[in-house]
């Protein structure tokens, strides 16, 4: 069952009942202001950082789900007042649409010939959230309406804000001027901050006290002054502030009336804080007026608007794909590339999952969330790269989260995940092959931010390999620490006490704890390390590739001997040394990771070890909505496993399909040349494939959830955490690079496909070091003998690259015509 529609045109999803199986929701903003937006109208907006500048209240966990969000309600003189997002009056509409776009969603909905649209974007250059309300009189005789806008503030810090009340139900503070109502709570002190909420015409009241708003024993359903249509002009005193606007309209029949409500964030700098230095609690407006006239009209409503879709075109005219297949088509051009920036933003911090007060950014899934990113913007991406790095610890261990507005290491989570160092290598490698920027490498930062231990990314990527290389045990394979990628394989930590954090709790380093996972990763990733010292390693370069050389091969043979089980992959040694994911093992017998890094890493493609570990993971994890984790699922706590086994089976990671690594073995397929093999397991988890079962799926069907529960749950199908999960990027990574083969490299764009019978040609745009590669595909199909001596054949702007190249050389034209016949 659907409950919407894919517009591809415009590149939305329109959602056509507001009783969605939960929340779907949209983001709005791409840099610091940010919006969660539900198809109900509900979420919040905050800035920068979603636990410590958060400026309107959601109430997480909630009764229903949704509540907290950007209201309005339009009362017509004698009827119940509606919402134009259907939330939180309920009242029946006449018709309902929301349609999430890219940055923006649209509320389009109809109630006794009054229609409304709704538009709620955060433009490109300004920190605030842009609502433009469209009311059109479709019936016959004049309409008198009020309309009512509503958010309520929050008091900055999320985590405060929900627990602190002996303090905070006393700080509220607001002031109102004109059609603005700022809302102050602390700037008295230290913060130079303030939020505002304001429209651009005259009110004819307003509210800022909540309880005045609702009134007594009233909820967001049924607030007494829309009932009563008599705003109160309230002014918060503490307790709980809100901002309302109410407007009088009167609408002839075929009005149209526009409003445009602006919420909005500003700092001031100390010096300026005040109105005036007599006028010591008057906030200074100024920067927040400009914003109000900036925004005055709909025509520089519109052209903001306009802008943004203007940003978004260009934005994924980087990467475009013609495939025939419309669900593939949508999926790549449009969805993936705006999920990939979404997690690039916001990592796991804000969902209707992450509570935004929990985790910062997590240094392995922003490490990883580049790799799905790095192609729109790169200049971000570098960024990002130096700043992760600069909390590496000298040891060349990282912190496993840091805090986006003080880049801070997270003391609370602290270290000892032994996977997190090399990622810092995927990323920063993927990020040079995009750009051919390796001039990065050889920039100066800190470690663990402190000043005077500053040496070049370089040597912090050589750090990272140290610390595998320095934390081995028994058999030569990486020692797991804390937990590897799978956060909740707790080899170490033995936890016994009710609600202990596996994630936190102390880490009884065994020194006999391996994972097989880091091994193909060290693998993976040590290669490519090699390989910028032979390139970029400068006069000692080649020596160390070579020494590298020798440590890669000492892995290889030590995952040949002691990671393998006898059909697959191992996926550890716990801490007494026992195999975890081996058929001597009771549960858990095999795991899906190792399978698919061990093959992505190339290792058993000559001795048969790849083949037989891909079809074991088919016959033991593959379901028709993709591969488990791992199987059979626990059914009992052991303490020796930790989190993993904490989960009933079926659900997270203990045995759910775990999005993230399904690419994983979707790449690995393709080392093997198994292009249906591929594009089926790219298929089966993909959203927009899935949404004819959105009942069973009941997450957005646009974008990916973190997890679907396994078949030995009792929800077999259904997702939970979407948005949030480094499947957006191994997704795209798989999909553009893996099975459409286009890779970006060092000295230029490696054409390599993998594809499945279905896909016989396909042409691809492809923006890479200032040239857009036109790129058409076409497949031939080839005898058996044939195969042997026809090579893929190259021709660029209609000349041949020389036989047996699959890379294309970097161009210094601003667009070129390729043809491929493979
Ligand atoms: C979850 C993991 C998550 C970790 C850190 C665990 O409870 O199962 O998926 O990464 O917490 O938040
Ligand atoms: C979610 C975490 O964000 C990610 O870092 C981890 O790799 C997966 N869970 C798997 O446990």
């Amino acid at each position: 069952m659907k409950y919407g529609f894919f517009d591809d045109a415009c590149k939305e999803y329109v959602i056509e009942r507001p009783d969605t199986p939960l929340p779907w929701i949209n983001y709005l903003g791409n840099k610091d202001f940010i919006g969660l937006i539900s198809n109900t109208a509900g979420g919040y907006a905050f800035y920068r950082d979603a636990r410590l500048q958060r400026l309107t209240r959601f109430r997480y966990n909630n009764v229903p789900a949704d509540t907290g969000g950007r209201y309005y309600y339009i009362k017509e003189k004698g009827k119940k007042a509606w919402n134009p997002g259907f939330l939180p009056m309920k009242t029946a509409l006449d018709e309902y649409k929301c349609r999430h776009g890219l940055g923006y969603s649209i509320f389009e909905s109809k109630k006794d010939n009054l229609s409304c649209s709704l538009t709620c974007f955060v433009p490109l250059n300004e920190n605030c959230e842009l609502h433009r309300i469209e009311l059109k009189n479709e019936s016959k005789s004049t309409k008198q309406l009020t309309l009512y806008s509503f958010i309520e503030w929050c008091l900055w810090d999320a985590v405060d804000d929900s627990e602190n009340y002996q303090r905070n139900l006393n700080i509220a503070e607001i002031e109102v001027e004109d059609n603005v109502i700022y809302h102050k709570t602390e700037y008295r002190e230290r913060r130079s901050h303030y939020a505002f909420f304001g429209v651009n015409r005259d009110i004819s009241g307003f509210d800022t006290d909540r309880d005045v708003f609702l009134g007594p024993l009233r909820g967001f359903s049924e607030p007494l002054v829309v009932e009563e249509e008599k705003s109160q002009n309230s002014i918060a005193h503490g307790w709980y502030p809100c901002a309302s606007h109410e407007i009088k309209l009167e609408l002839l029949p075929g009005e149209t009336e526009e409003l445009i409500f602006i919420l909005g964030y500003v700092e001031n700098s100390p010096k300026e804080k005040w109105e005036s230095e007599f006028k010591n609690n008057i906030i200074n407006k100024s920067k927040a007026k400009q914003i109000m006239t900036r925004f005055a009209t709909s025509e520089s409503v519109v052209k903001e608007f306009n802008a943004l879709s203007d940003y978004w075109q260009s934005l994924l005219s980087r990467f475009k794909l013609d495939s025939g297949i419309v669900k593939l088509n949508r999926m790549v051009n449009i969805w993936h590339q705006y999920q990939c920036m979404t997690t690039f933003n916001l990592s796991r911090s804000a969902s209707y999952f992450e509570s935004g007060i929990g985790r910062g950014m997590g240094f392995r899934d922003s490490c990883q969330d580049i790799l799905g990113f790095v192609h729109l913007i790169p200049e971000r991406a570098r960024e990002r790269i130096l700043d992760l790095a600069s909390v590496q610890r000298e040891d060349g261990s990282t912190y496993h989260q840091y805090q986006p507005l003080t880049k801070m290491g997270n003391h609370n989570i602290g270290s000892n995940f032994n996977d997190d160092p090399l990622w810092l290598i995927a990323a920063t490698v993927a990020y040079i092959k995009e750009t051919g920027d390796s001039k990065i490498l050889l920039e100066d930062l800190p470690f663990d931010m402190v000043k005077g231990t500053e040496a070049s990314l370089f040597e912090h990527l050589r750090r990272s390999v140290q610390y595998t290389l320095g934390h081995l045990g028994p058999h030569g394979l990486p020692l797991i620490g804390r937990a590897d990628w799978n956060d909740c394989l707790n080899l170490n930590s033995f936890s016994t006490e009710p609600g202990e954090s596996f994630q936190s709790v102390d880490n009884k380093e065994s020194g006999v704890a391996e994972s097989i996972f880091i091994a193909a990763m060290f693998v993976l990733y040590g290669e490519q390390y090699a390989e910028l010292c032979q390139r970029f390693g400068g006069a000692d370069g080649a020596k160390e590739a070579k020494l590298m050389g020798q440590e890669l091969d000492k892995m290889r043979n030590a995952i040949y001997e002691h990671g393998w089980d006898g059909e697959w992959f191992l996926r550890a040694y716990n801490a007494f040394g026992e195999k975890v994911g081996s058929q001597s093992c009771k549960e858990g017998k095999i795991y899906i990771e190792p399978q698919g890094f061990c093959v992505m890493a190339k290792l058993g493609l000559d001795n048969g070890m790849a083949e037989q570990a891909l079809d074991s993971m088919h016959d033991h994890l593959l379901g028709d909505f993709g591969v488990e984790l791992l199987s059979p699922c626990y059914t009992k706590y052991y303490k020796e496993l930790g989190e993993i086994s904490s989960y009933p089976p079926g659900y997270k990671e203990n045995g759910s399909i775990f999005c993230h690594n399904n690419p994983w073995a979707s790449i690995a397929e393709t080392k093997l040349g198994r292009g249906d093999e591929a594009f089926d397991l790219y298929r089966r988890i993909c959203p927009a494939y899935l949404e004819k079962f959105s009942e069973i799926h009941r997450t957005e069907p646009y974008v990916y959830s973190q997890t679907i529960a396994g078949r030995s749950s009792s929800s077999y199908g259904e997702a939970k955490n979407s948005w949030l999960t480094g499947t957006a990027a191994w997704t795209f990574v798989n999909i553009s690079q893996a099975i459409l083969g286009i890779k970006p490299d060092y000295d230029g764009l490696k054409i390599e496909p993998c594809l499945p019978k279905e896909i016989s040609s396909y042409k691809v745009e492809r923006f890479f070091r200032g040239c857009t590669y036109k790129i058409s595909i076409e497949r031939i199909e080839l005898s058996e003998s044939e195969s042997n001596k026809i090579k893929t054949k190259i021709f660029v702007d209609g000349e041949e690259l020389s036989a047996g190249t699959q890379q294309i050389p970097i161009q210094d034209k601003v667009e070129c015509e390729v043809l491929v016949q493979v």
